[in-house]
């Protein structure tokens, strides 16, 4: 019985361990302002770089900058060599708690972009024509061959949005 409840706790004690630690909006933002706003405040600018306008609370309103933030803390390079710096799990709990936040706002609103344009081959042609007319057309005999990329060509007039 003993035995059994070591070894629970053992590997309770094992996947605690393994979880990422991740720091919360307000303990990011009070190494920002500790570590970092010396020099990336709207006057300095260090690098070009103000974080006084890293939104922590939407940090994927600022996204671009939120990534460059991580890069650069996970990379051991900012703050510079030399400087006060928060210890190895503080900044690795400040990226982690970071990044998941970007992750999660782009998973509640996924960007998949523009849907591309694609024109219809033989095949999907006389399948449409079917589907919209219920007529059964050889295609062979209003279009001309597919090219390899699927896509109707005219001999002679590459341009012809037809
Ligand atoms: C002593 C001043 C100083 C402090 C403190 C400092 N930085 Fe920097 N930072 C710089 C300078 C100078 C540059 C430009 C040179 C470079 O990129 O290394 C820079 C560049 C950057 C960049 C721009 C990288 C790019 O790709 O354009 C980011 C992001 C950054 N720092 C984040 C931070 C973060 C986060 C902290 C705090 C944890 C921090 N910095 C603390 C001086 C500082």
């Amino acid at each position: 019985m003993m035995k059994r409840l070591i070894l629970v706790v053992f590997f309770a004690g094992l996947a605690s361990a393994q979880s990422t630690v991740r720091s919360s909006v307000r303990e990011q933002q009070a190494l920002i302002n500790q570590y970092c706003l010396g020099c990336h405040n709207e006057r300095l600018k260090s690098g070009g770089v103000t974080l006084t306008k890293l939104d922590l609370d939407h940090p994927s309103s600022t996204a671009e900058l939120a990534e460059k933030v991580i890069k650069k803390v996970r990379a051991g390079l900012m703050p510079p060599a030399g400087l006060p710096r928060p210890d190895e799990a503080q900044m690795k709990a400040f990226a982690a708690g970071l990044e998941s936040e970007i992750d999660d706002a782009a998973a509640a609103d996924p960007n998949p972009g523009r849907p591309s344009l694609h024109r219809l081959n033989r095949f999907e042609y006389a399948n449409s024509v079917r589907d919209l007319l219920g007529l059964e057309i050889d295609p062979a005999q209003f279009l001309p061959v597919d090219d390899s990329s699927h896509r109707r060509t005219f001999p002679g007039s590459e341009e012809n949005p037809c």
